[in-house]
């Protein structure tokens, strides 16, 4: 690998500095994390999966008018993405009742919920990324109002997007997390304005995907819940999406690829 700045280390990722200004090459790591990174393992594939997969998502997304930070991927770990200034806060929505919505509210797993429920969350590690509020989101400054409509509404989007395109190939859209940045754009009169477009990544790590017919975790909670045969059912999702050639080709990171420039 080349010499390049390291920007950022997260759980899953490493942002490095990118070959223009305003960009960044973002790397994927096979580290799994889970319970505020109490629980960590290392899954063989993992990244190349979730490179592919965001990939495949993020183009789908702006096909539809979603701006996102997608430029390109570069090769089987990294993509090129545009520099943003990340807004502090997890967005979640939510179809069905899983994970901390279930236990919070007493709902069974699996419950359908009445309606499609957006959630924001603080992004603050060491408090455990708490739910907030509208209100403390405007209180603390976090977003202004017009980011969080529009943060609403872009989340909303891509939820309907993401249902009928994951329903397509049998999977269930359960909930799913994203992440919003503010984008410079430079005006006609030269003033500079931030457009709130969609970054970080969308994948099984932030997802959960359940088998239409079996109710099978195709997702990040096989992990979290020691089911076992993470990487094969991340492997199972980018071939129902056409990404990979054959289903049995999980040994990473030799991967078989459907790809043009590879
Ligand atoms: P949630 O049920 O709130 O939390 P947990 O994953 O701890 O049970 O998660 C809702 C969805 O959002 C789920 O698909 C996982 C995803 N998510 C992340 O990817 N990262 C996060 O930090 C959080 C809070 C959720």
């Amino acid at each position: 690998m080349s010499r390049r700045k390291q920007i950022y280390e997260g759980k899953a990722k490493i942002l490095y500095e990118g070959p223009e200004p305003g960009t960044l090459v973002q790397y994927f790591k096979d580290d799994a994390t889970a319970f505020n990174a109490q629980k960590k393992a290392i899954l063989d594939g993992k990244g190349v999966l979730n490179n592919r997969i965001s990939e495949f998502v993020m183009l789908r997304l702006e096909e539809i008018g979603i701006p996102t930070h997608f430029i390109k991927r570069l090769n089987m770990r990294e993509q090129l993405i545009k520099k943003v200034e990340i807004i502090p806060l997890e967005v979640i929505c939510r179809n069905v009742a899983a994970g901390t919505m279930a236990k919070r509210l007493g709902l069974e797993e699996g419950t359908k919920l009445p309606r499609s429920v957006v959630e924001f969350c603080l992004k603050r590690d060491d408090l455990g990324d708490p739910l907030v509020a509208e209100e403390h989101i405007h209180a603390f400054g976090w977003a202004t109002h017009a980011e969080v409509d529009e943060m609403i509404t872009m989340t909303l989007r891509v939820n309907d997007y993401l249902r009928g395109m994951f329903g397509g190939v049998g999977i269930n859209l359960i909930d799913f997390k994203i992440e919003f940045g503010r984008l410079d754009v430079t005006m006609e009169n030269g003033s500079v304005a931030h457009q709130v477009i969609l970054a970080d990544e969308i994948s099984p790590d932030s997802c959960r995907l359940w088998d239409r017919d079996t109710d099978r975790k195709l997702d990040k909670d096989r992990f979290r819940r020691d089911m076992g045969e993470v990487t094969e059912a991340y492997t199972e999702v980018a071939t129902r999406l056409g990404i990979l050639k054959e289903a049995n080709n999980v040994h990473a990171p030799n991967l078989s690829v459907v790809s043009n420039d590879d």
